[in-house]
């Protein structure tokens, strides 16, 4: 089977950077365009950080646009450096890429891409949801040519991590979020109740850091910072796979096994729920029911374990 086009948008971001190595290694999608959005860093160095990361990897040929530098409503906060550093990559000194990012914006290259590839384009959007938001705004028309948008963020059964119900890549801009859930396009959502299910552990940091691949070593290296934070999460040094999970659906290589379609709706109001993603999951008992008219497939179980997965195809990238 031919590729599958694919548009990225990311905040990179440790997670973020996985996430893309994993998706330059997988010969299920071709990277048409990747955008970037503040969220983890600002927008601007999240361009720089997948820049250098795909030169690592041999990948100057994939298109960078820089995409929204603030939220829709809102000032850009500053990230998270206790989380994925000051630099948004643990820290860490990626040898710079000479190439700089396109002249054109992430809200248009999606823009372009949707039309170039009409009914085959795959988005797979790790960060908040803003250029998502602001090209949807600026074509409808995408909604329907795109074929699927896969999304890390959200939590429907579980706790937020940035608030009580808020999860970081929507509470980050929960109104481009609600842009994105209402659109007529079908959603693929990856919620915290799996991603946080799926992790890496200091082995498999240890293996990326012993591969003869400088760009497995940066990813070791980057991890480091980021299994430090988890600590709070999972009480030893490891971490959840967030941005890998939605990647690794989105090539077919994990299954979503109970994903039922049905309404979801984001909290965009000002009090305790805002950023929450309301997600209409009564009479599941009996097992998946999809909801008629609804197009936002939430993902709460899945067939395997990615902590494999990951490793493995990220052992065998050559670049
Ligand atoms: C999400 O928020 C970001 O910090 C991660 O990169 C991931 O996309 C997890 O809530
Ligand atoms: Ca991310």
């Amino acid at each position: 089977m031919a590729p599958r086009p694919v548009y990225f948008d990311c905040d990179t971001g440790v997670d973020d950077a996985l996430a893309l190595v994993y998706l330059m290694a997988s010969p299920e999608v071709s990277l048409a365009g990747i955008g970037t959005v503040s969220g983890n860093i600002d927008a601007r160095r999240a361009a720089r950080n997948t820049l250098d990361l795909l030169a690592l990897g041999g990948r100057g040929d994939v298109p960078v646009a820089v995409g929204a530098m603030d939220p829709l409503t809102h000032s850009f906060d500053g990230g998270v450096p206790h989380i994925h550093g000051h630099n948004g990559v643990g820290e860490v000194e990626l040898p710079p890429a000479e190439r700089t990012p396109e002249a054109e914006s992430a809200a248009d290259m999606l823009v372009r891409l949707a039309h170039e590839h009409p009914g085959e384009l795959d988005v797979i959007a790790i960060g908040p949801l803003t250029n998502l938001a602001v090209a949807l705004k600026q074509d409808p028309s995408i909604a329907d040519l795109v074929h699927e948008v896969i999304i890390m963020g959200g939590a429907a059964l579980v706790p937020g991590n940035l608030s009580a119900v808020g999860e970081a890549n929507i509470y980050n801009d929960p109104e481009a979020a609600q842009v994105v859930m209402e659109a007529p396009w079908q959603v693929v959502l990856v919620p915290l109740d799996v991603t946080l299910e799926n992790t890496f552990e200091e082995s498999d940091r240890l293996a990326l850091a012993a591969s003869d691949s400088a760009l497995n070593q940066a990813l070791a290296d980057i991890l480091d910072l980021y299994f430090d934070f988890y600590v709070g999460e999972y009480d030893r040094r490891m971490c959840a796979l967030h941005d890998p999970l939605a990647a690794a659906i989105a090539t077919g290589q994990i299954t979503a096994t109970r994903a039922p379609n049905v309404p979801v709706v984001v909290d965009d109001t000002q009090g305790p729920g805002r950023g929450q993603t309301i997600c209409d999951l009564r009479y599941q008992r009996n097992g998946p029911k999809d909801v008629e008219g609804a197009h936002v497939r939430v993902v709460l179980e899945t067939d395997q374990p990615l902590g494999p997965v990951l490793l493995e195809r990220l052992l065998g990238y050559t670049g």
